[in-house]
């Protein structure tokens, strides 16, 4: 679906963060309802969003396995739990995932949710995934396709080598991405040349288009050892500003 913006990436480059501040700009500007989904099975992003979850879809899942109350049909018990799993904020609704089904899945109740989480979809102008790191996971979303994928990589060679690894594994998992983007996460202010020039080399070969540098920022850290969330961070912090000039590239297409 073209408005389905995934995060992806290695293992603390900034995917949940750069979810945060994502559906704090596409609130902001209006391009409302926006559903947020924590797809990583060790959630967090309700933190950032400053929200509780109550329950979550793998939760449900579970439930589904052993009861259904009597007398009630299957689908509309399924519809009526997916409405409490999901939270509502102003202007955007979070959903989390939580933790995969392990052996012996019971495959029905997967595919009612998926089908009710896809009916779901439809309501929301945006929907944005924050995903756990690496790429595998995103095959067992059910969400084939993704109109951009953002990789997130740390301000190094090697985190950039591994962003160009997770975007070659597109075509093997069979993911239908309609744009590929690069965002190089926790820069620092003066950008060092062989960096810049690795980034650029690195997207001419793989397909991924460079989105932007952010920089590393003072804002965020404050915020994340006092376990703030980040919709208030104020629009003139250099973070904010540098992510809403991506985010704005990213939505024209390029
Ligand atoms: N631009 C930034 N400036 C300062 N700190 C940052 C920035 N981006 C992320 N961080 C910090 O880096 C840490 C990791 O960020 P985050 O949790 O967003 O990464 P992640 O990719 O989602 O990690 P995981 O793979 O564990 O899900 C957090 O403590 C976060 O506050
Ligand atoms: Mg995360």
């Amino acid at each position: 679906m073209a408005n389905t913006i995934a995060l992806a990436g290695k293992g603390g480059t900034g995917k949940t963060t750069v979810t945060a501040l994502l559906v704090k700009y596409l609130v902001e500007k209006g391009k409302t309802p926006v559903l947020a989904v924590d797809a990583d099975p060790n959630a967090n992003l309700n933190e950032l969003l400053g929200l509780e979850v109550q329950v979550t879809l793998g939760e449900i899942k579970n439930e589904l396995r052993s009861s259904v109350p009597q007398g009630m049909a299957r689908t509309d018990y399924i519809e009526m739990r997916l409405n409490e799993a999901i939270i509502e904020a102003d202007d955007f609704d979070l959903v989390v995932m939580g933790q995969p089904e392990g052996p012996g899945c019971y495959c029905a109740a997967h595919s009612f949710l998926s089908q009710a989480l896809e009916k779901l979809l439809r309501h929301y102008a945006y929907t944005v995934i924050d995903n756990e790191a690496g790429m595998e996971h995103l095959s067992r979303l059910n969400m084939r396709e993704i109109g951009h994928l953002l990789v997130v990589s740390d301000a190094s060679s090697r985190g950039v080598l591994t962003a160009s690894r997770i975007a070659r594994l597109i075509e093997p998992l069979q993911l239908e991405v309609d744009h590929l983007w690069l965002l190089v996460n926790r820069a620092p202010a003066q950008i060092p040349e062989s960096l810049d020039d690795y980034v650029r080399e690195i997207c001419a070969q793989t397909g991924l288009m460079f989105l932007g540098y952010l920089p590393e920022s003072e804002d965020i850290f404050k915020r994340e050892i006092n376990r703030e969330p980040l919709l208030d961070l104020p629009l003139h912090s250099d973070v904010v500003k540098q992510s809403y000039r991506c985010f704005d590239k990213m939505l024209r297409g390029g």
